[in-house]
């Protein structure tokens, strides 16, 4: 790459642009050509490892529930088990790289339905290119702050890099209580129940509005995917 102060003689126009579509305010506001370190000043958010568990406090206007997150990357699948409050056994939201995801519960009433999105699963460098948007204090840790397209904001405490809460443009918030770093979860739990294999799939109604608004999150997030 060329050095920046030569790239400003040779182009000025050139260097405004990319000036101008920096996401660091310093680099704007500052009069002296960047220098190597305070071009990078923005900090950067750490990309998710390969295989991870976390255990998410969901608060969606007042709503409340328990998703334990199992993300897998080697393993091309994403787990969520979600917990209404109060609200009985859990609700199974499995997603494989191919695009497949199923709906299931494996209590009665047995239910099962699958959609197909046209990407896989997030990648561990799906946050590459956010917004840094400085510091704030969430949930009692201090925090840096991005977004990803105006789509999700993004919490990571300065000190662990562990994700604190990420929030939807919803609104649907996450707030990480458990990170475990490397987690797998047992390969048969991955299985999806038999009855998401035969013909008739069943549209249980109560988790219809569940359905539909995970997939309209998913549907939303495809950019965030193929990167
Ligand atoms: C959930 O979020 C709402 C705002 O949407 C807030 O008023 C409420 O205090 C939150 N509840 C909990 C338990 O965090
Ligand atoms: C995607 O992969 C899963 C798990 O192997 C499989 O059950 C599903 O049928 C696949 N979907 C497609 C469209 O091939």
């Amino acid at each position: 790459m060329a050095h920046p102060n030569s790239l400003m003689r040779a182009k000025p126009v050139l260097l405004s642009i990319i000036l101008s579509l920096s996401v660091s305010s310093a680099a704007l506001t500052t009069t002296a050509p960047p220098t190597t370190e305070n071009a990078g000043s923005d900090p950067t958010p750490a990309p998710w490892p390969l295989q991870f568990h976390a255990l998410l406090f969901m608060n969606y206007s007042g709503a409340l529930s328990l998703i334990d997150l199992w993300y897998d990357w080697p393993g091309g699948r994403n787990f969520n088990i979600i917990r209404d409050q109060l609200d009985g056994p859990p609700f199974y939201d499995l997603e494989w790289t191919n695009g497949t995801s199923f709906f299931y519960t494996l209590d009665s009433p047995r239910s099962c339905r699958s959609a197909q999105l046209d990407v896989g699963i997030l990648r561990p460098n799906w946050l590459d290119g956010a917004t840094y948007l400085g510091q704030q204090t969430v949930d009692g840790f201090l925090c840096n702050v991005w977004t990803k397209v105006d789509f999700i904001w993004y919490y990571e405490d300065v000190i662990t890099k562990r994700p604190v809460q990420w929030v939807f443009y919803t609104g649907r918030a996450a707030h990480v209580m458990i990170y475990e770093e490397g987690a797998v979860l047992e390969d048969d739990k991955w299985q999806a129940p038999v009855y998401c294999f035969q013909k008739e799939e069943d549209e249980s109604p109560e988790h219809q509005s569940t359905i539909s608004e995970i997939m309209d999150l998913k549907r939303s997030s495809t950019f965030l995917r193929g990167i």
